[in-house]
């Protein structure tokens, strides 16, 4: 029970990575904010969390809407009157060539991806201030490291990420708040699917160093560890958790 009390709010914890931190913060204690776009499947994923004996909530968010997040800090703290562990896990991947890319197509991916962490960060950060801790776990990804053709907005949403988690861990240090980012490799979620045959993502998934699909429980595992005790002194890190794909 490394999260014993503690209050978590999992932004994309609907389905993915972000349900698997949401169920593996419940077992080691925490209680839950699912929030996520899809109202109906984070209501599934509370419930199930529920389910275990744990308590949660589930809201609908829009992370790139500055009244929604709002609404998803007051419902939070109407509910549990605190937060400890934030987590910003929503994110979307569009495929385009950057010739025939939408300005449309390259503002959201940075409004949701990079613009969903700062409203979050903005809506929470005065409450762990308040009591002079907290955790903030941004997901970005390989990819902001080692781009890929045709996801160039999502490319350099990610390696934002990055930049920003940096500054926000200098910046929030002093309060005793903790910053990091995570940096997946290709995961088994639908998120992949979205732009490659089955036989591409299974090719992709089995091309690494370590023989193993990487599973959205394999990517909580060490976001659990940053948000626990033992990461106390660990800040402004991004770290790859990729089988190996990409070393720094
Ligand atoms: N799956 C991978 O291979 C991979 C690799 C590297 C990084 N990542 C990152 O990890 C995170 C989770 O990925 P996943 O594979 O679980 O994706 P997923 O598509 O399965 O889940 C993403 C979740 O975010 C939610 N979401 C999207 N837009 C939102 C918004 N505006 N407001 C609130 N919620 C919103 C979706 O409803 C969904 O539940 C993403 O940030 C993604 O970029 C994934």
């Amino acid at each position: 029970m490394r999260l014993k009390d503690k209050v978590a709010v999992i932004t994309g914890g609907a389905q993915g990575i972000g349900r698997a931190i949401a169920l593996g913060m419940a077992r080691e204690g925490a209680k839950i904010v699912v929030a996520d776009l899809q109202g109906e499947k984070a209501n599934s994923v509370a419930n199930e969390i529920k389910a275990l004996g744990h308590g949660a909530l589930a809201v609908e968010v829009n992370v790139a809407s500055e009244s929604s997040v709002k609404h998803l800090a007051k419902t939070t703290f109407d509910c549990f009157g605190r937060i400890d562990i934030l987590v910003n896990d929503a994110g979307i991947y569009l495929k385009s060539s950057v010739v025939d890319m939408t300005e449309a197509d390259w503002d959201r991916t940075h409004d949701i991806n990079l613009g969903g962490n700062f409203l979050c960060c903005r809506a929470f950060v005065p409450a762990m201030r308040a009591q002079k801790s907290g955790r903030i776990i941004s997901m970005a990804s390989g990819i902001g490291y080692y781009g890929m053709k045709q996801f160039s907005h999502y490319a350099a949403s990610k390696a934002a990420i990055i930049g920003f988690v940096k500054a926000l861990a200098r910046e929030l240090g002093p309060d005793g708040i903790t910053v990091n980012a995570i940096c997946p490799g290709s995961a088994n979620t639908a998120m992949p699917r979205g732009h490659r045959t089955e036989e591409e993502v299974m090719q992709r998934l089995h091309s690494t160093p370590l023989p193993h699909v990487l599973e959205p429980e394999d990517i909580a595992g060490p976001i659990l560890f940053l948000a626990s005790d033992a990461a106390s002194y660990i800040t402004g890190q991004a770290y790859n958790v990729n089988c190996g794909t990409y070393m720094v």
